[in-house]
């Protein structure tokens, strides 16, 4: 079962994230973290940023990545890394990659199985930061995505492409319909997985992926195969889970040694 910490603030929860990666780059200078764009990580992204890190040894691989943008586009998710992590975290940009990276037309055929051998060259993922879409989606693997699904081109769901409106003005028009994603399986790989989950639209995905059945229909509840997960959700994404009263206990009696 996934460890479950529900927190006052994404605040809180951002620096609870944050404490995980600190340990973990204070043994591995050069860990390898699996990194996810959009809102949720922001708040691991602050809390890590003000500790004064050495992160110029750390490596990065993206989730995914969007399909379609023109190179640069502020919203692609290299941009948006380059933006929100590399620069504020100080990664060394050469030692982050993104799915499909240089890869146009033709070249995306062979874009997944690249980058996987890019991740298995790198050692693995040794923490991946996750957030959860409404859909369910873990990366990008919408609703049917295999558990055993590995890097590959993907097509948005409706609902993914409305949320992400956001980021493209408000037009869902100029959202991508495609992107590229790390399959189910390849996240699973991860030698630790960290979900993060703020504000009441995330409730109904959350309590389905931690606590509903093992389904492709809620890709994200692939995650209860895992040894190694720490999901950090507000109480607003908290708010459908059953068991809430066993996750807070047993996070506020957690032993000295795992604090
Ligand atoms: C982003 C990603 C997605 C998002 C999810 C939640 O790289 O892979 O799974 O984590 O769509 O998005 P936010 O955090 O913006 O609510």
């Amino acid at each position: 079962m996934a460890e479950v910490v529900i927190v006052d603030s994404p605040e809180t929860g951002g620096a609870i994230a944050a404490d995980l990666v600190e340990r973990l780059v204070r043994v591995r200078p050069g860990a390898v973290l699996g990194l996810a764009t959009g809102s949720s990580p922001l708040p691991l992204w602050r809390a890590l940023a003000g500790r004064g890190l050495d992160l110029s040894w750390v490596r990065g691989f993206a989730l995914d990545e969007y399909l379609g943008l023109p190179p640069g586009h502020p919203e692609s998710y290299r941009a948006v890394l380059e933006r929100e992590v590399v620069v504020p975290l100080g990664l060394d940009p050469e030692r982050v990659r993104v799915p499909g990276q240089g890869l146009e037309g033709a070249g995306l055929a062979g874009a997944g199985e690249d980058y996987e051998g890019r991740l298995a060259a790198a050692g693995g993922v040794d923490l991946q930061v996750l957030g959860i879409g409404r859909t369910g989606h873990l990366g990008f693997n919408e609703p049917g995505s295999s558990f055993a699904s590995r890097t590959r081109v993907k097509l948005l769901a409706e609902l993914t492409r409305r949320d992400n409106a956001r980021f493209f003005g408000g037009d869902v028009d100029r959202v991508p319909t495609h992107c590229i994603t790390q399959g189910i399986g390849t996240i699973l790989e991860a030698r630790r997985l960290v979900l993060l989950a703020w504000g009441e639209d995330k409730a109904e995905a959350l309590a389905a992926a931690v606590e509903g059945p093992l389904t492709a229909s809620v890709p994200a509840s692939a995650i209860q195969l895992h040894p190694e997960v720490t999901v950090i959700a507000d109480e607003a994404a908290a708010s459908r889970l059953a068991n809430a009263a066993y996750y807070r206990e047993s996070w506020a009696r957690r032993p000295d040694w795992a604090r």
